[in-house]
């Protein structure tokens, strides 16, 4: 099995849908963000807050070059902006979780801890520039995946179907 590593915008479903993954596959779950926190023990937005982006780029960083040398049979979830890695593609098959941005949003406003969700996410502070963020990296995005899933309208169960069944083709 090779690694599958997640990638999509903030509030997609990454983690939805790896919970998913993992109930129904071989698959052990890691999320490189968890993997900062804990590693900082800090939580995300203190990262950016006290110590700045830049800092938290280069933990992911450290992260994927972690990922790439002694990681096997995992599916990774990685934050919005990890894709930017230059290892990326070493990692593992790139597996893109796609919507719309105002899906997204919409997504994360229905969510029962809404609040929670928006506050944890800096780069969500300002839904003007976050729509900016998505329009600069969807395509980069679509470049990098060899595999894509539409996931508007789709239940994490739905999404986790479909990449199984895509992942064992393209394997
Ligand atoms: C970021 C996404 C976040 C987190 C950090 C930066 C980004 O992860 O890594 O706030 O640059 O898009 P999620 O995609 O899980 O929200």
């Amino acid at each position: 099995m090779k690694n599958i590593i997640l990638i999509g915008f903030m509030g997609v479903g990454k983690g939805s849908v790896a919970r998913e993954v993992i109930k129904h596959s071989d698959y052990i779950a890691i999320d490189t963000d968890d993997l900062i926190e804990s590693m900082q023990n800090k939580r995300i937005k203190k990262i950016f807050e006290e110590d700045g982006e830049a800092y938290f780029r280069k933990l992911e960083h450290d992260v994927a070059l972690w990922l790439e040398s002694s990681v096997k049979n995992t599916l990774i979830s990685t934050g919005g902006g990890f894709y930017k890695q230059k290892n990326l593609k070493k990692i593992g098959i790139v597996v893109l979780l796609d919507s719309p941005f105002d899906k997204i949003i919409k997504r994360i406003k229905n969510h029962p801890n809404a609040d929670r969700k928006l506050k944890k996410r800096p780069l969500l502070n300002d839904l003007e520039k976050a729509k900016e963020l998505y329009n600069e990296r969807r395509p980069e995005y679509l470049a990098l995946a060899d595999i894509v899933i539409d996931v508007t309208k789709k239940s994490a169960l739905e999404c986790s179907n479909e990449l199984l069944k895509k992942v064992k083709k393209h394997a």
